[in-house]
């Protein structure tokens, strides 16, 4: 059995990640060793004492290291460990090594052929991808894998999970908050609207509302601005929505040109994208619909009407589970080679933990 090294497994991904590794039986299948950056010596969930997660030595005893520790922790040790001679294969949920040439980016029911190339190219770091990018290709890999799509935009209602847990913390307490403020006038149903919204508006923008996290107010409100600034005045998400396509359809020497606009809404865990897709020719809807469904097991075309759509089409529904559903599908006003869509997928399932759990699978089958 081949020893893996498990790091950031308590953080947020990290217990999706061991949640569904438990469910699918995957710890029968190889040696796990459990590591820590900050508690060392005390007992893991084996029973066995931690081991220090930036030790080299035990470090490279392993033949796959996991990782959900953060791109701070990739940065400081991935280097370090292959410069002493370390030859097993790294998994990270991180960005920091997405983009190299000695790493492919990994979701094996979009790209299982670009994975296994890798692998017999003796590839030995395999990245997760940004998780828009990852359920986007979930959604729309019928399209892609068909080479139909000539370009395309992606509008995006990203959830506070990717920012981290204490955000989904602040969304709720920030929701909270202004509940409090109007719970008198709310329990009045005589009470005026237009008092309940100037009382809402003045709490949002008290210097004492809770943003801490995420620095404005989300709850009643939005954030048009995920991750960095780039020079080029795109937002890093929107950047990687191009550049990282490309990288896991293995397309970065003839990229499709994708670009858009990256949200955050106040959803908990659920990312969702209206796309807008230039098809290389008329494909007809019917079509559409049986090759995006045929896809993969979890895509699921949604009916583009109204009650379906409310329905099953959202975060509430989908939040929680590997299902990608994708709908709202018509031929646009442009003309019958622009198809509108839109998806919804669970950020931390498909987004992140999914296919890094999957492509520890593929190296131990
Ligand atoms: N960058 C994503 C977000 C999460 O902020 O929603 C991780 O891929």
């Amino acid at each position: 059995k081949l020893t893996v090294g498990l790091v950031g497994w308590r953080g947020m991904v990290g217990s999706v990640l061991m949640q569904r590794m438990q469910e699918e039986n995957d710890f029968d299948l190889f040696e796990a060793v459990y590591f820590t950056t900050s508690q060392a010596g005390q007992a893991g969930p084996d029973g066995q004492p931690l081991q220090s997660a930036t030790d080299l030595d035990a470090l490279k005893k392993l033949d796959v290291i996991l990782t959900c520790q953060g791109g701070d922790y990739t940065t400081e040790v991935y280097g370090p460990l292959r410069a002493a001679g370390w030859q097993g294969y790294w998994i990270d949920a991180a960005s920091s090594l997405r983009m190299d040439d000695d790493s492919i980016v990994v979701l094996d029911p979009v790209n299982r052929k670009v994975i296994d190339s890798g692998l017999q190219k003796g590839m030995k770091a395999f990245i997760g991808g940004n998780c828009t990018v990852s359920l986007m290709l979930m959604s729309l890999g019928g399209l892609f894998d068909k080479g139909l799509i000539e370009w395309m935009t992606s509008m995006t209602y990203q959830a506070a999970s990717g920012s981290g847990a204490q955000h989904m913390r602040e969304l709720l307490n920030q929701m909270g908050g202004l509940r409090d403020t109007v719970a008198t006038e709310l329990a009045d149903p005589a009470s005026a609207i237009l008092d309940i919204d100037r009382k809402v508006a003045a709490a949002m923008r008290s210097k004492d509302f809770p943003t801490d996290k995420f620095g404005v107010p989300l709850a009643g409100s939005l954030i048009p601005y995920i991750d960095s600034q780039l020079d080029n005045k795109q937002s890093r998400e929107e950047w990687k929505g191009y550049a990282e396509t490309n990288k896991v359809l293995g397309l970065s020497n003839n990229p499709i040109p994708i670009d858009g606009l990256c949200v955050r809404v106040g959803a908990m865990r659920c990312h969702s994208q209206a796309f807008t897709i230039k098809l290389k020719q008329d494909v007809p809807l019917d079509e559409i619909h049986d090759l995006l469904d045929a896809h993969n097991d979890w895509v699921k075309v949604i009916p583009n009407e109204r009650e379906a759509s409310i329905h099953e089409l959202g975060p509430t529904a989908v939040t929680g589970t590997l299902s990608v559903p994708v709908g709202r599908l018509r031929k646009m006003n442009m003309g019958s080679e622009y198809l509108s869509a839109f998806s919804v997928g669970d950020q931390l399932l498909w987004g992140a933990a999914e296919p890094l759990r999957r492509m520890l699978r593929i190296l131990l089958e």
